[in-house]
């Protein structure tokens, strides 16, 4: 039995369809990684969740209760909210404590104890008489975090908790958040549009566009088997090279044809389907080598580098290849300059074909997709 259920859930403010029918199951103990781009529907989903927006169409049921139209307060889940919304004339501690005093359900024994417990966790028990005007932002973040920790919740719901802190400290949070969640096992959903948050956070990545899932998976998996050319160019970064060609079959091979390259094509599924139609040949810059670095008889296509940005652990170029623009990485101390020809070979196990309507048609990997939602099984 799922933990949360989505059916068909759907959110409309007058005549904005913020969310536009999402079923979604969530395994008790999961942390599901909620990522999309601004103006998706992600926080409005979350909001659902929580309680704090009414459900327009669809069903919502948590521990396989119908949670439609019950209140936040009785759903028995905590959301930590982006801006922390910490009371700024409280202490850290009384900040934490609010939610179970007013709810009148706890003894003063007992609030205490989960306090101190949270503060333990969190490694802020020396802040606790702070109030938020005097802790760092990271520091407030522990706070937020520990007054939904208090609750003691089943479900947390986390709407983009560290975007308001400086790269070298997101690294950091993000790594005590899984920490946290190993300990605890609480069941969460966590929203970001950072995709290399999501990647690294997810048990499971639910991609959203325009109120719609495009993707449910493994963050491996959407990497791997992208469904549609959205979740390609969405995860990984820098995003996966697109380009049109003309998928052909010569002489017993299939190759993807364009002005600057022609490329052979495993046999893989789905690959039947894609011969005599125009599509969209993908490749990840980190899936593109120099001629150096293949062996001798390996296929290899001319490019023009036309900028170099030094990234300190590869080079990443910007390149021509007849008429289009791709990005390949190189290791970081390669001799290449902007107008510099060079040779170029695809890694043959990772070449992608998406359709005109933007749907995978073909990955060349051998490995097989895991879950149900990759695209081949359609
Ligand atoms: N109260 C509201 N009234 C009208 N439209 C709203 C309201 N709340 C959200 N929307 C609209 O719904 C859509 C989804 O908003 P939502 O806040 O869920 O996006 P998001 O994915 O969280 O974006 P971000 O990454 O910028 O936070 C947007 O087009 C937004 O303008
Ligand atoms: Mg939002």
């Amino acid at each position: 039995m799922s933990h949360i259920q989505l059916d068909d859930l759907r959110k409309r403010f007058g005549d904005v369809e913020a969310v536009r029918g999402i079923d979604l199951e969530i395994e008790k103990g999961e942390f599901l990684v909620l990522v999309g781009p601004s103006g998706c529907g992600k926080s409005t989903t979350l909001r659902m969740l929580a309680g704090l927006e009414d459900i327009s169409e669809g069903e919502l049921r948590i521990a396989d209760e119908r949670v439609n139209g019950v209140a936040p307060k009785n759903r028995n889940v905590a959301m930590v909210f982006q801006n922390y919304a910490l009371y700024p004339h409280m202490t850290a501690a009384e900040n934490m404590k609010f939610g179970m005093k007013s709810a009148g359900d706890y003894g003063d024994d007992e609030i205490e104890r989960r306090l101190d417990r949270a503060a333990d966790i969190l490694d802020i028990p020396e802040l606790m008489e702070r109030k938020p005007g005097e802790l760092s932002g990271g520091e407030r973040q522990r706070v937020a975090i520990g007054r939904a920790l208090v609750r003691e919740p089943e479900v947390f719901l986390l709407d983009e908790p560290l975007s308001n802190l400086d790269a070298k400290l997101r690294v950091q949070m993000r790594a005590e958040l899984l920490k946290l969640h190993q300990e605890l096992q609480t069941t969460t959903v966590y929203v970001t549009h950072d995709q290399t948050e999501a990647m690294t956070l997810g048990d499971r990545v639910a991609v959203l566009d325009a109120g719609q899932l495009q993707q449910v998976a493994e963050p491996q998996e959407l990497y791997d088997f992208p469904a549609n050319r959205f979740v390609a160019e969405f995860i990984g970064n820098p995003a996966m090279n697109l380009v049109p060609v003309d998928v052909v079959e010569d002489g017993g091979e299939v190759r993807a044809e364009h002005e600057g390259f022609s490329v052979g094509l495993p046999d893989q599924a789905g690959l039947d389907d894609a011969v005599g139609q125009s599509a969209h040949f993908g490749i990840r810059p980190e899936d593109v080598s120099l001629a150096g670095n293949l062996p001798a008889d390996a296929p290899t296509h001319e490019i023009t580098v036309s900028v170099t940005e030094p990234l300190g652990e590869s080079l990443l170029m910007h390149c021509d290849v007849g008429g289009d623009e791709i990005q390949v990485k190189a290791e970081p101390r390669a001799e290449i300059r902007p107008g510099d020809d060079i040779e170029v070979g695809f890694d043959e196990e990772r070449l992608h074909l998406f359709d005109q309507s933007g749907d995978a048609v073909y990955h060349s990997t051998s490995a097989t997709p895991k879950t149900s939602e990759a695209p081949l099984t359609e």
